[in-house]
């Protein structure tokens, strides 16, 4: 069976990241998601959710690409993750090209997908909070 992981906020779900998850999964049997804890997004990158921790993995556990969401609290702990889930393949948006190429060095795949076109959490965020009769 060929595992697959990837990482991310996954704020406000849209179909950019419904693309990329998507994407993650046909690339094998299993897909893991590495999803970003409400301390470590404010702790990290001054981030601050919609949607806590727990709805958005809800949200994420009821896609059918799927398998299993476990959290992302460093940035250090991806070496361990490829190691202890058995990782084949580690997958992400072009966005963070080349970023984590180290993870090869554990036998792991490392591919970077094109980003869907003008769709960002932020940019959901910014558009809602500029339009005052919504
Ligand atoms: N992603 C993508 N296409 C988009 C938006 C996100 O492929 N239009 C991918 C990212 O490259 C990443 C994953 O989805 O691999 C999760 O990204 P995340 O940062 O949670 O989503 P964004 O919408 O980019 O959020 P933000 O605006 O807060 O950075």
């Amino acid at each position: 069976m060929k595992r697959v992981i990837t990482y991310g906020t996954f704020d406000l779900l849209h179909y950019g990241h419904i693309n990329l998850l998507r994407r993650a999964r046909q690339m094998g049997d299993y897909l893991i998601v590495a999803l970003s804890t409400d301390e470590f997004n404010w702790r990290e990158k001054r981030k601050q959710c919609y949607f806590s921790y727990e709805k958005r993995k809800q949200l994420l556990e009821a896609i059918r690409y799927v398998d299993l969401v476990i959290p992302e609290e460093n940035w250090e702990q991806k070496r361990n993750d490829v190691k202890e889930y058995h990782v084949d393949t580690f997958v992400m948006g072009d966005d963070w090209s080349g970023k984590f190429d180290f993870l090869k060095e554990e036998g792991c795949e490392v591919i970077y997908v094109p980003r869907t076109p003008e769709i960002s959490s932020s940019q959901i965020k910014e558009e809602l909070h500029s339009k005052k009769d919504i």
